[in-house]
């Protein structure tokens, strides 16, 4: 039987809750230092005083880089991603508080404001990715940063008529997202069954806005483009570029 319900999940906790928490900080993937290093090393280099995560998570990129001796602030929403932080070497370093990036307003000013691993898109309205563009612009000082890591959407892997993409095909799991590209929306769907054929089906919905809509939210929270790059390797943004990383500066209150 394939369910889509998680019992005993906080709703609070949204897309995040403990029985997606439990399994996030499990070691490869997004979590091999061959990932993290790269990112840390830019946010380290482009950091100049205190810096806020936003969506900070299990703290994967705000743990080495508080490590780093940077003064590390985290916003997240979810308490059973966030609960985590304490309980890791360094964790503490880390100052954390439970809230929404679209509109919590947290004491002090930062030199920088990063959101990566493509939270941006877990805001699901232009109006939702605007507010968090004004929120970041808000926390900045003049000449403050504000970083965004996301992949660019994978329109051209859509034949006309066809409306998915696989992206995973192993046994025991089926991935695959679903675009709607009149709303700008996609769902990745997530289709797990174990050896004993117990099924579970994730759907988690996303937003899609390509570099110059994030640009124009940029300009709207009175900030403008000054780094893109294709990746943390700091390399030039190109047609077959998958994702992006873009900085802003804040030019304007
Ligand atoms: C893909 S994880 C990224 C976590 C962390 N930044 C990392 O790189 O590992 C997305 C995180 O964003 C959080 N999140 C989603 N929407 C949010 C919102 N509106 N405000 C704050 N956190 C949010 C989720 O709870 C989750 O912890």
């Amino acid at each position: 039987m394939i369910s889509e319900t998680d019992t005993g999940d906080d709703p609070a906790d949204g897309w995040f809750p403990e029985s997606v928490a439990a399994g996030y900080d499990a070691p490869g993937g997004a979590n091999a230092p061959e990932v993290v290093t790269p990112a840390v090393d830019v946010l380290e280099n482009l950091a100049d005083g205190p810096v806020l995560e936003f969506a900070v998570g299990t703290g994967r990129i705000a743990i080495p880089l508080a490590a780093r001796g940077v003064p590390v602030n985290g916003l997240e929403l979810s308490r059973a991603m966030a609960d985590r932080i304490a309980g890791k070497p360094g964790g503490d370093a880390v100052e954390v508080t439970i809230g929404d990036m679209t509109k919590t307003r947290m004491a002090g000013e930062f030199s920088l404001v990063y959101l990566v691993y493509n939270t941006i898109s877990n805001v699901t309205t232009q109006d939702g990715q605007v507010d968090v563009f004004r929120n970041a612009a808000a926390h900045l000082r003049p000449g403050g940063l504000f970083l965004v890591e996301v992949g660019l959407p994978d329109l051209r892997r859509l034949p006309p008529g066809q409306d998915i993409v696989p992206f995973a095909m192993a046994p025991g799991y089926v991935g695959f997202d679903q675009y709607d590209v009149v709303r700008q929306e996609f769902t990745s769907n997530h289709v797990t069954v174990s050896p004993e054929g117990e099924g579970r089906f994730r759907r988690i919905p996303f937003r899609y806005a390509w570099p110059a809509e994030m640009d124009l939210m940029a300009r709207i929270a009175g900030m403008r483009l000054k780094y893109r790059w294709a990746d943390w390797d700091r390399s030039d943004l190109t047609s077959e570029s998958t994702k992006h990383v873009s900085v802003w500066e804040r030019v304007r209150p």
